[in-house]
C-alpha cells in the first residue's frame, strides 16, 4: 500500500542513512570527550568511583535499592561467588504525587518501603552492624566519592522538590536515622554502572553496561587519566593507589542528554511536540527518542497528525489517543510482534480504543508503518551510542598480537527486553556503523537484575575498602576487558 503523501514528509527523520549514523557517532564521541574534560556538560561523563569488574568470585549478602526504572525495589542479594546469586524482592508502587512532591517525603517513603521489606519478607542478614545497602539511583548524579553525590538533574517523569543539588545518598541516609532504621547505606551506583558489574560477575569481563528501558543511558570502563576533569592530583592519586585506586574507573555517561544543544539528531514536528509538553524540556534529548517512557508518546504524535489529516481512522481520534502518555511502549513492542494483521486490529482496538469499523485495511498499514519507523529509528540510534563507546576506547580495533575477544555489552531495560528482535536491530545498526566483522564482535547479552545485583556488588566494594582491607585483596579485577 503506498502511503498517504503526508508521510513522506516527515518519514525522513526517522530513516537514517549510514552518514547520518556515521555523524551521530561523531558528534558522540565530542561530546563524551567534552564531559571527560570539564563539570557541567550535558553528557556528564560521571565518574562512578568503582574501579574494577567483578570476577564473579564475590560473596555476601546485602541490601539493594533500586530507584528509576517503572517501580522502587527493595531486594536482598546473596552474592554465593562461581557466578551465582539469589534475590529476594519485593516492588513499592511510587505514585506521581510522590515524583513531583517534596524529597524529603519521597524519601521517607523509601526508608518506609526498606522497612517494610525487612519486616514482611525478613532478612537472612543478621548480626549487630547496620545492613549495608546499595543504592541504585537511575538519574544523573555528580559523584565525589562511591557513597557521596549530588543530584543534577531528575529525569522520566520525577521532579521532586528540594533534591537537585543535593547528596542523594545523605537525603537516603537521614530518612533511615529519621527512623531509626538500622541500615547504612554505603553505595550510590547508576543502573548503568550496576548492568556493567552484573553482567560482568555473571558472564565475565565486559565494557559497556546499558540501560534501554523507561530511560536510555550507558557505563563503560575508562582509564582514570582520561577523566580529565578529576584533576592530576586526584587522577595521581588513584593511580598511586590511594583513596580511589585503580588505572581504570567505571564512567557513567548519562549519554540521554546526549545533543541537548540539537547539533546533529533528526528531531521531527512529533519530538519537538513531546519536547514542549514534557516536565524537562530541551532535556534527555537522546533519551526522548529512544526510551521506553517516549517510544509510545512518538507514536501516539504520529498517529494524531495522521488523525487531523483525516487519513488515519477516518479522522476520528480516541480516548486513549486524545491522552497525554495515553498508551506506552508494550503497544509498540506488540504491534512489532503481531503476527497477522488480524493481531494488529484487535491491539488497536483494545490498546488503542479505536472502534472497530473505523478500521481499515490501509488504517493497519499506516500504524504497524508509525511503528516501525520509531522503533527503527530508537533501535539505530542506541546502536549509535554502544558504536561511540567502543570506539572511544578504541575497543573498535583488535590490538595486534593479541587474541580477539570481542567486546561484552550487558543491557537490560524494558525496551531491551521486549521490543521484537531488539539486539538484531540494533547489531544491524553496528555493522553499518563498524562494518561487518566490526559489528559481530560486539556481543550483547541481558543482564536482567542488574540493578539488584550490581548494588550489591558495589555496597560490597564499599564495605571491603571501609573494612580497610587493601585493594589487593579485593577479587575486583580492573581492566581486565580487553581495555588497553
Ligand atoms: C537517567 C540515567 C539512567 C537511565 C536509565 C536516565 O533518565 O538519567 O541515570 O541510567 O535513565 O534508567
Amino acid at each position: 500500500m503506498p502511503l498517504p503523501p503526508i508521510c513522506t514528509t516527515f518519514e525522513p527523520y526517522f530513516l537514517l542513512s549510514d552518514e547520518k549514523l556515521k555523524d551521530i557517532v561523531t558528534h558522540f564521541k565530542d561530546e563524551m570527550l567534552g564531559g571527560l574534560g570539564e563539570y557541567g556538560k550535558d553528557v556528564a561523563m560521571v565518574p562512578s568511583f568503582v574501579t574494577g569488574v567483578p570476577d564473579g568470585t564475590e560473596e555476601g549478602t546485602f541490601l539493594a535499592l533500586d530507584l528509576g526504572g517503572t517501580n522502587l525495589r527493595v531486594c536482598e542479594v546473596r552474592l554465593f561467588g562461581h557466578n551465582k546469586f539469589e534475590m529476594k524482592q519485593q516492588k513499592y508502587k511510587v505514585s506521581d504525587e510522590l515524583k513531583e512532591g517534596e524529597a524529603r517525603v519521597l524519601f521517607d517513603y523509601i526508608a518506609d518501603s526498606v522497612d517494610a521489606f525487612l519486616t514482611e519478607i525478613g532478612s537472612d542478614i543478621s548480626n549487630n552492624e547496620p545492613m549495608h545497602l546499595g543504592f541504585t539511583f537511575s538519574f544523573p548524579v555528580e559523584q565525589t566519592a562511591i557513597d557521596a553525590g549530588k543530584l543534577l538533574t531528575w529525569t522520566k517523569g520525577f521532579n521532586a522538590r528540594n533534591a537537585v543539588g543535593n547528596d542523594v545518598v545523605k537525603l537516603l541516609q537521614d530518612a533511615f536515622d529519621r527512623k531509626h532504621i538500622h541500615v547504612r547505606c554505603s553505595a550510590i551506583v547508576n543502573d548503568t554502572v550496576g548492568t556493567l558489574l552484573s553482567r560482568s560477575y555473571q558472564s565475565g569481563p565486559s565494557l559497556i553496561g546499558a540501560i534501554f528501558g523507561t530511560g536510555t543511558n550507558g557505563a563503560y570502563i575508562d582509564k582514570t587519566r582520561t577523566i580529565k576533569k578529576l584533576g592530576e592530583s586526584k587522577i595521581k592519586e588513584a593511580e598511586a593507589g590511594g583513596e580511589h585506586a585503580g588505572e581504570f574507573m567505571v564512567v557513567n555517561t548519562e549519554w540521554g542528554a546526549f545533543d541537548n544543544g540539537r547539533h546533529c539528531l533528526p528531531i521531527s514536528i512529533f519530538d519537538n511536540k513531546l519536547d514542549r509538553e514534557s516536565i524537562n524540556p530541551r532535556k534527555q534529548a537522546f533519551e526522548k527518542m529512544v526510551s521506553g517512557m517516549y517510544i509510545g508518546e512518538i507514536t501516539r504524535n504520529i498517529f494524531l497528525h495522521l488523525i487531523d489529516a483525516s487519513v488515519l481512522f477516518d479522522g476520528y481520534s480516541s480516548k486513549v489517543l486524545n491522552t497525554h502518555y495515553g498508551y506506552d511502549a508494550s503497544f509498540v513492542s506488540g504491534i512489532e510482534g503481531a503476527k497477522s494483521d488480524e493481531e494488529v486490529k484487535k491491539l488497536i482496538i483494545s490498546q488503542l480504543g479505536v472502534e472497530s469499523k473505523l478500521i481499515e485495511e490501509d488504517d493497519i498499514e499506516i500504524v504497524k508503518w508509525g511503528c516501525r519507523i520509531v522503533s527503527d529509528r530508537a533501535c539505530k540510534l542506541a546502536a549509535c551510542a554502544i558504536a561511540a563507546v567502543v570506539q572511544h576506547t578504541g575497543n573498535d580495533k583488535v590490538p595486534e598480537g593479541e587474541e580477539d575477544k570481542g567486546v561484552e555489552v550487558g543491557v537490560d531495560g524494558s525496551v531491551a527486553e521486549f521490543l521484537p528482535n531488539f539486539s538484531e536491530r540494533v547489531s544491524e545498526g553496528l555493522a553499518s556503523l563498524l562494518g561487518k566483522e566490526g559489528g559481530k564482535r560486539i556481543r550483547m547479552g541481558l543482564a536482567k537484575d542488574g540493578s539488584g545485583v550490581g548494588a550489591a556488588l558495589t555496597a560490597l566494594q564499599a564495605k571491603k575498602a571501609m573494612d580497610r582491607r587493601s585493594e589487593t585483596n579485593s577479587s575486583f579485577v580492573p581492566g581486565k576487558t580487553g581495555l588497553k
